[in-house]
């Protein structure tokens, strides 16, 4: 197997969003080991890019010098966090440029390639060319400022960075002119037949990415990608286009690759056994934001030119801190630096485990919530095994005792821990697990070693049940080892002997003396959680000004998909049409207005809604408009709100109330 994770940028630090991914990747890799796969992970940094070229510009060093600096804190973070890859490469090395020149004659080859002159906005001060999200402006829809050069996020509007009022660029507040030159691009839709089986075969791709890419991409002809960029550009030129070089999303997925030469290199392997060979499975984790590069471009290039397509990409949500977005100024936006600073990185691997599925749902990383779950898992159920029997004998019993079928009980949950596993549904695994330590655990309960301890005579029943419980331990740090291969390997000291292995679990241990007992993980401490995240608070307005360049890509915002439901759950909503029988301003409320509307009842009811910004009262009076009915009524400062009201639009003056066509009565169920 070669797996990998998605290649971060060389222009920022890791931080806790980063390693869902990379946490989720080392897991699956350290499963696949101790089952006896022989798995390759593989990583690399993304070097190449404009921003990283003005990142260095403007730090007056070289961007080879950049990428350096950052390669190393990148490696550090990762090591600091068990994350453990055979190879971390970059893609700007040798061997990319030579996988590179490779493909593109391929593809060129099979007549995918075509050129094409490209208007885009140039920086006359930088002299760069700008991609759009390197463009700020007015919206050319609805006038908000400070816009970027992709879509509003105000109105949503989609335009071009050409069409934005009073365009500036991000790097040197110049205008920008407008400029052509040839691109070149690759002719994704020839590639049609083999996409649509490749992403609709139910073999490579959850099902949710499928429907997906069916849905948006897969609908209409795919548009040519475009491939290249004018010089100055911090990348690849292009063998047979001098002055153009690759696009670093060229370049970037075939980093996985040529990371993975580089380890052939080092131990005497061959390049071909991984991606020119069918016994070779290929493994890409990402995240949702980049799907399409994975999912279309990525297979379209590797099937075009012979080379070996990926057996499955694995995608991950984003993470959230407390129910929203990571914020530089609430001090959830937190680096994996700073987060070591304060705690055992155990802990996150673990819970980030205990939200990981195989869906690809955002999760979230509450911070009460990490607290306990720890507190209650890890040192409350499990290590709470060991710490409460291991002191109590020297030695365990010389065979395996009566144990209620503890132990076998526990064997046998070790399939189903295992298919979770191999199914990323790591929540699953986790869950499985902690109802096996949930059972030891009532066996200590109700066996009080303790109290054996205190009287002599019963010392050969103490050991049989120290034997026991430590046993049911080992199997369950067995298990946990994908994840806290630290604590699998603490525990084999303890007892002796490896962990490492998944069929280590199916035998019983006994008959060997125990080594000292140390601590083993300590409870969370949440004056070290408080203060990581002080540690992480940056004021607002510095954020925004600084970062903007250097934590923004060149790849355009999409819109991010919802999680995909059954029809069971749209079932549970019930839309109603409701006429507006009065509307009213609350006089204490910023943003609320009360409503009363008719339902097709005998009663009306009342609904606060927060439209105030966006609506004068009476000119809703009489309409009719869709409420959730059957949402748990609400007390609010004013009163009880009873429903809630469906607008389209985000922030408070940019809403639209919906509304059925006339004809349509309250009461009315949506269907
Ligand atoms: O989105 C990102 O962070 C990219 N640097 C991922 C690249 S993955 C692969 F294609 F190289
Ligand atoms: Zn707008």
């Amino acid at each position: 197997m070669l797996v990998t994770s998605a290649l971060p940028y060389a222009n920022g630090p890791i931080h806790l969003g980063h390693l869902v991914e990379y946490i989720q990747t080392d897991i699956w890799v350290r499963f696949q080991r101790m089952r006896g796969r022989e798995a390759l992970y593989i990583c690399a940094d993304d070097t190449h890019g404009t921003a990283i070229m003005m990142r260095a510009n403007r730090e007056g060093v070289s961007e080879t010098e950049l990428i350096e600096r950052m390669r190393g804190e990148h490696l550090r973070d990762f090591q600091g966090f068990g994350v453990e890859f055979d190879h971390y490469g970059s893609t700007h090395a040798e061997e990319n440029r030579e996988l590179c020149a490779d493909v593109w004659k391929r593809l060129r080859e099979k007549g995918l390639v075509v050129e094409r002159e490209v208007t885009q906005l140039f920086d006359p001060v930088t002299q760069v060319f700008l991609a759009d999200r390197f463009v700020k402006g007015k919206c050319p829809k609805c006038g908000t400022p400070d816009q970027y050069g992709d879509n509003c996020e105000k109105c949503g509007a989609a335009y071009a960075a050409t069409d934005l009022i009073e365009p500036k660029s991000v790097y040197s507040g110049a205008a920008p002119e407008v400029r052509s030159a040839p691109h070149y691009f690759i002719r994704i839709e020839d590639m049609r037949p083999f996409l649509e089986s490749w992403t609709q075969g139910g073999e490579h791709l959850q099902p949710e990415i499928a429907n997906y890419l069916k849905g948006h991409f897969l609908a209409e002809p795919l548009r040519d990608w475009d491939v290249s960029r004018p010089a100055p550009y911090f990348g690849f030129e292009i063998p047979d286009a001098p002055g153009h070089f690759f696009y670093v999303w060229f370049d970037a997925p075939l980093g996985y690759f040529a990371s993975t030469w580089q380890w052939c290199k080092k131990n005497g392997a061959s390049l071909d056994d991984y991606i020119r060979s069918s016994d070779t499975e290929i493994y890409h984790f990402i995240g949702k934001d980049i799907t399409y590069f994975h999912t279309l471009f990525w297979p379209a290039m590797l099937e075009a030119s012979g080379l070996t397509t990926p057996t499955r990409v694995q995608v991950h949500g984003f993470l959230t801190v407390n129910g929203e977005k990571m914020s530089k100024s609430r001090g959830t936006f937190v680096k994996a630096e700073t987060y070591l600073k304060h705690l055992d990185p155990a802990y996150l691997r673990y819970y980030y485990a205990s939200k990981l599925t195989d869906k690809v749902d955002d999760i979230d990383l509450n911070l009460e919530e990490f607290q306990a779950k720890v507190n209650s898992d890890l040192v409350g159920k499990v290590v709470n095994l060991a710490s409460r029997t291991a002191r109590l004998t020297p030695r365990l019993s010389a065979s395996y005792p009566e144990d209620e079928g503890l132990f076998a009980a526990g064997v046998q949950a070790g399939a189903g821990i295992a298919e979770a596993y191999a199914k990323c549904d790591y929540a699953r695994a986790m869950r499985l697990i902690m109802a096996l330590a949930d059972r030891a655990n009532e066996y200590v309960d109700r066996k009080e070693p303790w109290k054996l301890k205190k009287q002599p005579e019963r010392e050969a029943e103490l050991r049989d049940v120290c034997t026991v419980v430590l046993n049911l331990y080992r199997q369950i740090a067995i298990y946990l080892g994908p994840v806290l291969p630290g604590l699998a390997k603490q525990s084999a000291e303890l007892l002796g002997g490896p962990l490492d292995a998944w069929s280590l679990a199916e035998s019983p241990i006994t008959d060997v003396p125990l080594a000292p007992f140390s601590h083993l993980m300590q409870r969370v401490d949440p004056k070290k959680v408080e203060q990581m995240i002080l540690d992480s608070r940056e004021p607002e307005s510095e954020t925004q000004a600084a970062a903007a360049p250097e934590v923004a890509s060149e790849q355009p915002s999409r819109e991010p998909f919802a999680p995909e439901i059954t029809i069971d759950d749209l079932g549970k909503i019930d839309l109603r049409v409701a006429r507006v029988v009065r509307a009213e301003h609350v006089p204490e409320a910023k943003k609320l207005l009360k409503l009363t509307v008719d339902l097709g009842g005998p009663d009306t009811r009342t609904i606060f809604a927060g439209i105030k910004a966006a609506y004068e009262p009476e000119k809703l009076e009489g309409r009719l408009i869709v409420v959730v009915a059957n949402l748990a009524p609400r007390k609010m400062k004013f009163g009880l709100s009873e429903g809630m009201v469906l607008c389209a639009g985000e922030g408070e003056k940019d809403l639209y109330v919906l509304s059925p066509d006339s004809g349509a009565k309250p009461g009315q169920r949506l269907r």
